[in-house]
């Protein structure tokens, strides 16, 4: 097949892995920065082009979008979606899982269980936001987080209403979440491909951190996700549309808090803590979305857009 990585980068460890799973696989495959292409919005044809010239035809591309472009790249997706080219994860399904917010409004309605969360956007009601999801110590987030960058802890009301005050003159959205602290800095990541998990790991935070980010110094191992975690992660991507993903969830007293669902995970934290080849299972996924997509009707902008209105079940691949 020929596949289309979107990447700002070919030399970064996840980009580069899977490129090699694809060429080691027998498969095409180019890379191309998101911001390189120019979308053409014309009525009833949409077209993109790549360095002036048409995009070369392509069975699938592979999403990686960064949170710094998360813009232009969704808008790339997209263009590639309504041109009825499959697209493994699809714009809309990323855009819901980038936005904290916007993600969990969706779990819950699907009653699974995310740490309790509430929103404010003045600092006169501040005590009767932090009532709601048992007081301080609570964690603030932005709504577009990512690798521990913008999740903090606050531990006082004082220090709750500071952080918001200057979040939100700074333009920023923000949450306020409950502090689950009897996870003690620890979390699980789930990839989930085709609706299954692939590969699991713990992470611990380092001394004196409660962020489990291997970015900020979490150290992982490969674990076999508990029954629980495993149907929770499942789940979550399911609701999102996702078809690869990576899940953060901390265990909670009554078990898995899903924190955020990522669209592009970094591959090298859990290809060395599990041992399993995750760039290899998203291509032989890639492999069966291709094939079960030539039987399908091209993705219109209605189904795009009616897929924005409700969350779909994830229908490719899986359970093969
Ligand atoms: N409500 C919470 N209670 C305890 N720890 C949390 C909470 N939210 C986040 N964390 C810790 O912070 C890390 C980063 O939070 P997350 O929501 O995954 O944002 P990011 O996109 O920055 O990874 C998590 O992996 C977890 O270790
Ligand atoms: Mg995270």
């Amino acid at each position: 097949m020929r596949l289309l990585v979107l990447s700002r980068n070919a030399s970064l460890y996840s980009t580069s892995r899977i490129v090699l799973a694809a060429r080691s696989r027998g498969h095409d495959v180019t890379v191309a920065d998101p911001l390189e292409f120019h979308i053409v919005v014309s009525k009833g044809r949409p077209d993109m082009f790549l360095g002036g010239q048409s995009i070369p035809p392509v069975d699938l591309v592979l999403p990686r979008i960064g949170a710094s472009i998360t813009n232009y790249g969704l808008a790339v997706v997209r263009q590639f979606d309504m041109m009825g080219i499959p697209v493994l994860n699809s714009a809309v399904a990323i855009a819901r899982s980038r936005d904290k917010l916007r993600a969990m409004q969706l779990l819950t309605r699907k009653n699974i269980d995310v740490p309790r969360t509430v929103c404010a956007r003045t600092p006169d009601s501040v005590d009767y936001a932090l009532s709601f999801i048992g007081g301080a110590p609570a964690i603030v987030k932005l709504q577009q987080g990512t690798q521990g960058i913008g999740t903090m802890i606050a531990e006082t009301p004082q220090a709750v209403t500071s952080l918001l005050e200057t979040l939100w003159a700074m333009g920023q959205d923000i949450i306020l979440q409950e502090y689950i602290a009897e996870s003690r800095g620890r979390d699980y990541r789930a990839i989930v491909v085709g609706g299954r998990v692939i590969a699991a790991m713990r992470r611990q935070a380092k001394k004196g951190e409660f962020r489990s980010n291997l970015h900020r110094g979490g150290l992982a191992v490969g674990v076999a996700l508990p029954k629980r975690y495993e149907r929770a992660a499942i789940g979550a991507v399911k609701v999102m549309g996702l078809e690869v993903a990576g899940v953060d969830m901390l265990e909670g007293r009554d078990g898995p808090k899903i924190l955020e669902i990522n669209s592009s995970p970094g591959l090298e934290g859990i290809e060395r803590a599990s041992g399993v080849d995750v760039a290899g299972a998203i291509i032989a996924h890639a492999e069966r979305a291709v094939t079960k997509r030539k039987q399908r009707r091209h993705v219109t902008t209605d189904s795009v857009l009616e897929a924005e209105r409700r969350p779909r079940r994830v229908r490719l691949g899986g359970g093969t």
